[in-house]
């Protein structure tokens, strides 16, 4: 009788403490230039808050299978928070299933933010300079098939023919000389610019500057809570032709040349990737924040 009083009157006590938020650690970094995308997630949100234009810091629709709601694809993952997350952000993952079929794009699985100012055309993203940061961590649980080549995070311009840069993991198509298992930024060009090994129990932070008046791009990194440090050079870069930022995944077939429509992708697919500190912030006079 004593024991099961005191077994529920544990159960209530962890019951109410899992209903209080988890405390989250601050920033280790600060944000030390003008926000113009802000994709760092509220330590409040709801997985429902991505399903509304009226709450999500995202476009609500896109760029996702048909029949799947932004909340069945964001999960909120058990990880610390992120170089430049404070205690008022949190991690979030992105997932891909078998139902993550965009439009009619049978030949991808493919889950893709897009921040919900940048517009297509017109968009802030688009001119002056610019620098997109985001961390990475893996979930053991939903590994990916680094047999497959994987975008995470791109920009791709207006008329949809190419993507300015793409950051990506996995086996580049047509490129069998680059290693599977390196987090990689390729140019307009799909030409290798930069690679890192991935981390396994670690946050990896990344920035990307894009300079559309002088054509340029450039690469910062650091892991954990270190520093960013730049990583490349500014090399030169078509940065033209507009566009939007996408973040998330996309993970293209095998054994095919048209990627979009067809080829081999195994079923029973469950596969994530944990990110924080994600925003772009004005670059202008040179401001990266580190
Ligand atoms: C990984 O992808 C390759 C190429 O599509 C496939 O042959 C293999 O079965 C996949 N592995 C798993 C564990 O799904």
């Amino acid at each position: 009788m004593f024991s099961t009083t005191l077994l529920s009157l544990l159960t209530v006590a962890a019951t109410a403490n899992a209903a209080c938020t988890p405390p989250r650690n601050a920033a280790t970094a600060a944000v030390e230039c003008p926000i113009v995308f802000e994709g760092r997630v509220g330590v409040d949100a709801q997985l429902a808050d991505f399903d509304s234009y009226d709450t999500s810091l995202f476009n609500a629709e896109y760029v996702k299978g048909e029949n799947l709601q932004w909340s069945e694809i964001i999960q909120f993952p058990e990880a610390e928070n992120a170089h430049f997350d404070d205690e008022t952000h949190k991690p979030f993952e992105v997932t891909i299933s078998d139902d993550s079929i965009f439009q009619t794009q049978k030949g991808f699985r493919r889950a893709g933010l897009q921040f919900l100012e940048d517009t297509n055309t017109g968009s802030p993203g688009s001119t002056g300079v610019k620098t997109i940061h985001f961390s990475l961590r893996i979930d053991p649980q939903r590994a990916l098939n680094l047999s497959h080549e994987y975008l995470l995070v791109w920009r791709e311009a207006a008329d949809y023919s190419s993507n300015q840069f793409n950051f990506e993991t996995g086996a580049v198509l047509g490129q069998a000389s680059l290693p599977k298992d390196t987090y990689k930024v390729l140019d307009r060009q799909n030409k290798e610019i930069w690679s890192t090994p991935i981390l396994e129990d670690s946050w990896q932070n990344f920035a990307v500057t894009l300079d559309h008046d002088q054509n340029t791009l450039q690469v910062y990194y650091s892991a954990g809570d270190e520093p960013l440090e730049s990583v490349t050079e500014a090399v030169s870069n078509d940065n033209s032709g507009e566009g939007q930022f996408q973040i998330g995944m996309l993970k293209k077939p095998t054994g095919t040349d048209d990627v979009v429509n067809s080829g081999y992708q195994e079923s029973g697919i469950d596969e994530g990737l944990i990110y924080g500190s994600l925003f772009v912030e004005d670059s202008a006079d040179g401001c990266v924040s580190v």
